[in-house]
């Protein structure tokens, strides 16, 4: 246990993370050159293309130092907001931390609260400046924000660039010299931290642990605390490049289980193994049930799609335990499903994956938040979709969810940024300078109105100098109402809303001039009206086409006939009929693009 160094590493998206891991494993020959891939932690095509690390794992490397031979596991950890609950997980399975920022770039939001749940863990830290190849990076300055931030000395702090490959060496010394060996008893009964799962299809949900107290044999009966389950452990062992199995292992070590396990349901995050033989009476503190924070419909195009969907989100759900789900029906959409996600990143993924692995074509409808609703008839209803909407006449008060968010900007910023969140109802509760233009910014504000495009429109007043970081503080009254959309009439309910109701006439105008953009012209005249109850706020019309399409191909060879038509029908993939009206996908998401 004495050469053990678990650690995993903070870093802002984009710092160089992944580049830096790949030397790590490079100099420790945990994989040959020729083997390496681009980056090697990032393992899903999608994470790839994203450059974001979505799971977290882990990867063991042997390393030799000062004629001792070190085991030093890196648990990787995810980059966004979205998953800040595994992050939690990973750092409570380390030691330490490497705390990697981009010399050109400096701290950012979402370091700075991995780093303070990194220090509240009692993690040694390790600054480690990277990029320094960078002609344009500011080495003093960043070093002055990482002096500040943590209390280290200058010369503690790494100077690195994973691209040339400087500082890997360093690294790997500070590693062994300053993060503190795993304690735990290995003796006492098994308390193993799950950090993370991952869905193979072949050999089942393998669960990622951390020991921290007792010893764990190959072959015996398993107990997950917080589920309650029981499992044999038909195979441990410890991840390398490839898995290597073991038949024993013990406090401090980090490694993975097979179990026989199918639903990642029955694996959660921050759960406690223990034996059934000699059970721990504890278990690890911080374990949380992940709760989603976003919500939204997700509908086949094709209605006769509906069960393919079904059967393709069981699939996903089985390697992806934070999305949850139940049977909708829409008026206007038919058949779907009600998702519940972690934030919109994952609303992305979960879209992007279920037409990228499973070939389906979807309409993903507004996302909206968790509301409670009052009412006088029935109690507290909870109201994931405004269809959930109770009644007006039998509501008393509704209340929404609140976060603290913490905005990371430079000082020529700072008056864009208050007065954008003051137009998303939020509150400015703390401004402090880390450096002289370097300031953080404390809000309180609704949920609601930063899961739309509330970062997007951060990076475009900052030119991209803004970093965002949250976390949910509550539910607060607040006056909302339930937005309604109609097209010739007909009640869309796909498209409905729940907003605030000084915002309600503004937005119900917003939209429907969007509609009117976004709904293709048709045989006949279209009326977008947006109402409140029975009363009508907002009109629009998108007038009717006056010649038919093919007109144009009258007499032409019939080739080209087809083409239109194949074009047309193409465009059409998104788009669905309701009522008498065509409705592209683009208009169920209209509202989170409004200006
Ligand atoms: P996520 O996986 O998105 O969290 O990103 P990451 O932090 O893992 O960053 P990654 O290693 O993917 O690097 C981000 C970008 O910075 C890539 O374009 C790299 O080529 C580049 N990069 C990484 N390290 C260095 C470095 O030391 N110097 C320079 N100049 N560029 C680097």
């Amino acid at each position: 246990m004495k050469n053990i160094r678990n650690f995993c590493i903070i870093a802002h998206i984009d710092h160089g993370k992944s580049t830096l891991a790949d030397r790590l494993l490079e100099f420790t020959s945990t994989v040959a050159e020729r083997e390496m891939q681009d980056q090697l932690l990032d393992n899903m095509d999608l994470e790839r293309e994203r450059g974001i690390t979505i799971k977290s794992h882990a990867i063991q490397m042997v390393y030799q130092y000062k004629g001792e031979e070190y085991i030093l596991n890196l648990i990787d950890t995810p980059g966004h907001v979205d998953f800040s609950y595994e992050v939690s997980r990973s750092i409570a399975a380390c030691e330490g931390a490497l705390l990697i920022v981009d010399a050109s770039q400096g701290i950012e939001a979402q370091t700075i609260s991995n780093l303070y749940l990194a220090i509240g863990n009692d993690l040694e830290i390790i600054p480690v400046l990277n990029k320094i190849d960078l002609p344009h990076a500011m080495p003093e300055e960043v070093s002055d924000q990482i002096i500040d931030l943590i209390g280290c000395d200058r010369e503690d702090i790494i100077h690195a660039s994973g691209k040339e490959g400087i500082g890997v060496e360093d690294i790997l010394n500070a590693i062994c010299d300053r993060i503190p060996a795993p304690k735990g008893n290995p003796q006492a009964p098994l308390q193993a931290l799950i950090f993370d799962s991952v869905f193979n299809s072949y050999r089942g949900i393998e669960v990622y642990f951390r020991i921290m107290n007792g010893t764990l044999r190959k072959g015996e009966r398993v107990k997950f605390i917080n589920t309650g389950k029981t499992y044999n452990a038909d195979e441990i062992g410890v991840l390398k490049l490839n898995q290597e199995s073991r038949d024993v292992m013990s406090a401090g070590n980090v490694g993975y289980l097979i179990s026989g396990i199918k639903n990642a349901k029955e694996v959660k995050v921050g759960d406690t193994i223990t034996t059934v033989e000699n059970p721990t009476t504890e278990a690890i503190q911080g374990f949380e049930e992940v709760k989603p924070m976003v919500f939204a419909g997700i509908y086949p195009v094709e209605t006769s799609e509906f069960e393919e969907l079904r059967s393709s989100m069981e699939k996903l759900q089985l390697n992806d335990a934070s999305l949850v789900w139940e049977p909708e029906t829409s008026a206007a959409l038919g058949f779907g499903f009600r998702c519940g996600f972690l934030g919109m990143l994952h609303m992305e993924i979960v879209q992007e994956r279920l037409e990228r692995e499973f070939d389906m074509t979807v309409i993903t409808t507004v996302p909206s938040v968790q509301f409670k609703a009052f009412t006088t008839k029935d109690g507290e209803i909870t109201v994931n979709a405004p269809s959930e909407m109770p009644e007006p006449n039998y509501i008393d008060h509704i209340e929404e969810p609140f976060i603290k968010a913490q905005i990371i900007s430079k000082s020529e910023y700072i008056g864009p940024i208050i007065s954008l969140c003051m137009d998303k109802r939020g509150i400015l509760k703390s401004q402090t300078y880390l450096t002289s233009d370097r300031v953080e910014m404390n809000f309180e504000m609704p949920l609601a109105e930063i899961v739309f495009d509330f970062f997007d429109k951060l990076k475009t007043i900052s030119r991209g100098y803004a970093s965002l970081d949250y976390e949910l503080i509550g539910y607060r009254e607040s006056n909302m109402v339930k937005l309604d959309i109609m097209l010739n009439g007909e009640k869309v309910d796909a498209l409905s809303a729940i907003v605030h109701r000084d915002k309600a006439y503004e937005w119900g105008k917003r939209l429907c001039e969007k509609l009117r953009e976004l709904l293709p012209r048709q045989m006949f005249e279209i009326a977008i009206q947006a109402a409140i109850g029975q009363k009508i706020i907002s009109r629009e019309t998108v007038k009717a086409l006056r010649k038919n399409v093919l007109a144009k191909c009258y007499g032409g060879d019939i080739s080209r006939k087809r083409k239109l038509l194949e074009k047309q029908k193409k465009g059409k993939k998104r788009m669905r009929q309701v009522g008498n009206v065509e409705i592209p996908q683009e208009a169920f998401l209209a509202v989170l693009k409004l200006d």
